[in-house]
């Protein structure tokens, strides 16, 4: 059941739209801030409270890529994939991650630290190759850089 916590941010969301379908993504993003990600539990819930079904809610779900549909970790770390980034180093840097984590794009590390995904560019191609840490951007990432960005992420 929603939180009186989520349901008051959501109805604030609501009164900001002029449609319940045009809400969706922020609604599904207080869920998301409350919860660290949106179970199925979770979609079915909040598809209730906006009376809409769960499959349409889901679609909009699965469509935006920061929407998390499965477990992650403390941290999510989204890495650019894209061309200035990929031609500057995405292979490598994804390369020092494994090495460092024992991930790959798409995994949690066993403590529950941090999760890495991709996402396409972050829209700071000259300063590649880019990541995001939680909300954070990092940019001119090298691996020396990287050791002391997953420090600094307890
Ligand atoms: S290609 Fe990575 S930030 Fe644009």
């Amino acid at each position: 059941m929603l939180s009186e916590a989520e349901m008051r941010e959501i109805e604030e969301e609501l009164s900001h739209s002029p449609s319940k379908q045009a809400a969706c993504i922020e609604a599904l993003k207080v869920i998301q801030r409350n919860r660290g990600w949106v179970s199925d539990e979770s979609l079915a819930e909040l598809a209730e409270f906006m009376k809409m079904s769960p499959a349409e809610l889901d679609s909009v779900a699965t469509f935006y890529n920061l929407i998390f549909r499965r477990e992650v970790g403390r941290h999510v770390i989204l890495i650019c994939d894209s061309v200035s980034c990929w031609i500057t180093g995405y292979d490598n840097l994804v390369a020092h991650f494994k090495n460092k984590l024992g991930i790959e794009p798409g995994q949690t590390t066993s403590d529950g630290r941090f999760t890495l995904l991709t996402i396409p560019c972050l829209g700071v191609c000259e300063h590649a190759p880019a990541m995001v840490v939680d909300r954070q951007t990092f940019w001119e990432l090298t691996e020396d850089k990287i050791d002391k960005i997953l420090e600094d992420f307890k």
